[in-house]
């Protein structure tokens, strides 16, 4: 009763200060000053009638909560870094979300204290304008060449991706209000061959339940659900701020066009956790065809919980894994699990899981982590110890690597997003935020050690992307050998493909630039380890310490403390990963603006590094110390779309 009778009074409330106001400024028409921290800014009918509303952003400045209001209703909320002193970028609301809909206004609570030069004296006010049109054009110098990233906002994690009809779908965490996490919706890519994207509309925004988390989609062959065959059914976490903490549970929705547009299922949720725990997310849905059932994984804290369903939309609890297991303490987010043949033989296949961790990354912050084992349809038991970790890619930035569902031809290929939470909000990039490493199939072999072990290559489809190619003759180093320029009019995509064979102690090249910045990639065989260093790279101490994240109530926002960033520890430092005792190595270096993806013997180690170099790596330095190394086979291919 009370909540109904307070909801009523706040909209006899917002409608008597609709009717009341009067304008506060001359240079904001539509803006009323309510008071230090409440501003109501109305659209008029022929503003509804523009494309869009640009809104300015500036990336430290306090958060904005917005609630988009049309007839005293509240239709939408979105959170957004107003511009307080200076315009950062605009970001677009755009109008035709709300066709039809009348006495449209945003009801605008910005956080911070303006008692003292008052709200109206922020700069946002001046700069809202409505358009016709928002201008996407690439105004980064890190916007990767072939990497794909949004065309604007924020992105993190890939979600949802299937196959189907050609088409390869990647749906990703994304804000379109800022570059910085906030405001999930469920963006869309399409791609037929997976290097070359489209950008679509979102596929699933945010709602009363809360942001769109991660989740996974899956083809519904037998029409299971009962929305026709064939349709896309999709699952996701609905993720809230309650008071004391957040709310996650698990949401569904359906889609009859192959994936463009969703209709959220009316009685979502479709599972929330049976003890009430706050972590629980990401859900990874499956075929298991022994039992003709479909599995549901969700993260659940420090473990992993398995879910089975007949209809998609009950679900019953059948086991968990994962306490104990990888490094500790940790949170275990975005799940995957899949079947694979071991050293591709089919009469043998073992079941991976896959488990994102953060923090916890054995270089800090975020990683991606496996465990090989087996599978009875309700339980996973995994073949080694739990401190046995294995990471899937050795570099800092590889993180919620999740894979397609209903590939063709039997392939698994994983994608990953390029980026690290320890500084993904405050790398040195504004108009989008983040990319993803290139897509990899996945297989199993087994290891010096008799273990098993997941090999990641970059999926042949990139070989789309060499333009031009210079063939080079073998050589031997004992000492160093330069390579001056690698390209006349560089524009930073490139990759090398080289035979690597060394007696030395250390051997390896560097990515150079005419400024000194390098990126070096060696050898090192006193440790039997491979490692890139990008401690000299570029801009290693990029960003400032602003609040972080998407602030939905006055307390959540209190929770944020400021992060700081220690960039000498968490970003100027080389990676390594530990590689078998063979004298050669088949090494691919895949270079884009941003990026170094190392790959050695096909994928057996996988190493993705973000770089900020100042100006592209245009040479090649290759060394040895303590022995030769000789060069073979070495192609360096110019790469672009
Ligand atoms: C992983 C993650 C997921 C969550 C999403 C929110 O990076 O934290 O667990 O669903 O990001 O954007």
């Amino acid at each position: 009763m009370y909540s109904i009778n307070k909801l009523t009074m706040k909209k006899i409330f917002v409608s008597a200060l609709v009717a009341l106001c009067g304008f506060t400024a001359s240079y904001a028409q539509q803006a009323s000053f309510l008071s230090n921290n409440h501003c109501l800014y109305r659209i008029s009918q022929e503003s509804q009638n523009q494309k869009c509303l640009l809104l300015p952003v500036q990336e430290d400045a306090e958060m904005a909560n917005i609630k988009v209001i049309a007839d005293n209703k509240q239709v939408k909320a979105l959170n957004v870094k107003l511009a307080k002193d200076h315009v950062d970028y605009f970001v677009p609301l755009y109008m035709d979300e709300f066709a039809g809909l009348k006495g449209l206004a945003l009801d605008i609570h910005v956080n911070g204290d303006y008692s003292k030069e008052g709200l109206n004296a922020l700069t946002c006010w001046k700069e809202m304008k409505f358009s016709d049109a928002f201008d996407m054009k690439n105004r980064e110098q890190y916007r990767p060449d072939f990497h794909h990233t949004p065309a604007y906002g924020w992105m993190n994690d890939p979600n949802g991706m299937f196959y189907k009809d050609g088409v390869w779908n990647l749906y990703f965490q994304y804000n379109p209000y800022g570059s910085v996490w906030g405001n999930m919706h469920w963006g869309h890519s399409v791609s037929k061959d997976l290097v070359h994207w489209e950008h679509l509309d979102p596929a699933i925004a945010r709602d009363t339940l809360g942001h769109i988390f991660s989740g996974s989609a899956i083809v519904d062959k037998n029409n299971s659900a009962g929305y026709g065959e064939n349709t896309i059914v999709a699952f996701y976490t609905s993720h809230r701020n309650i008071p004391g903490g957040q709310s996650q549970v698990q949401s569904m929705a359906y889609s009859t066009d192959n994936g463009r547009t969703y209709t959220k299922y009316e009685q979502n949720p479709v599972l929330t956790p049976f003890d009430g725990l706050q972590n629980f997310r990401d859900p990874k849905v499956f075929w298991y065809e022994p039992e003709q059932k479909w599995i549901m994984i969700v993260s659940a804290d420090k473990n992993m919980r398995f879910y089975s369903s007949a209809n998609l939309k009950q679900w019953e609890y059948m086991s968990e894994f994962g306490e104990g297991f990888g490094p500790q303490p940790n949170q275990f987010e975005c799940p995957d699990f899949i079947q694979l043949p071991v050293d591709g033989d089919r009469s043998k296949m073992k079941w991976v899981m896959i488990v994102n961790i953060n923090p916890g990354f054995v270089y800090g912050g975020s990683g991606t982590m496996y465990f090989v084992g087996d599978f009875d349809g309700h339980r996973f038991v995994c073949d080694t110890k739990p401190e046995v970790v294995k990471w899937l890619d050795w570099g800092k930035d590889h993180y919620a690597t999740v894979t397609w569902s209903n590939a063709p031809a039997g392939r698994t290929i994983a994608l990953a997003w390029m980026s690290n939470w320890q500084y993904a909000n405050y790398t040195p990039i504004q108009q989008f935020r983040s990319a993803n490493a290139l897509p990899r199939e996945l297989s199993l072999y087994t290891g010096e050690d008799k273990q098993l072990y997941l090999s990641a290559a970059p999926v042949k489809e990139t070989e789309n992307l060499r333009k031009d190619s210079k063939k080079l003759d073998d050589f031997t180093v004992n000492g160093e050998k330069r390579f001056e320029t690698l390209f006349e009019n560089n524009d930073g995509a490139f990759e090398l493909e080289l035979q690597l064979t060394s007696a030395g102690k250390e051997a390896g090249f560097e990515l150079l630039n005419s400024l000194g910045e390098k990126v070096r990639i060696y050898l090192d065989a006193a440790e039997g380890r491979v490692v890139m260093d990008r401690a000299e790279s570029g801009i290693v101490d990029f960003g400032k310490k602003v609040k972080p994240h998407d602030l939905d109530t006055e307390e959540s926002y209190a929770r944020y403390k400021e992060v700081t960033v220690n960039y000498k520890n968490d970003f100027a430092l080389g990676t390594w990963a530990p590689i078998n005792t063979a004298k050669g190595h088949k090494v691919q270096v895949f270079v884009d603006n941003g990026s170094v993806e190392l790959f050695v013997d096909g994928g057996r180690v996988a190493m993705t590094n973000l770089v900020f170099p100042n100006e592209p790596y245009n040479s090649l330095r290759f060394y040895s110390e303590g022995g030769e190394m000789k060069i073979s086979d070495f192609t360096i291919y110019k790469l672009g779309l």
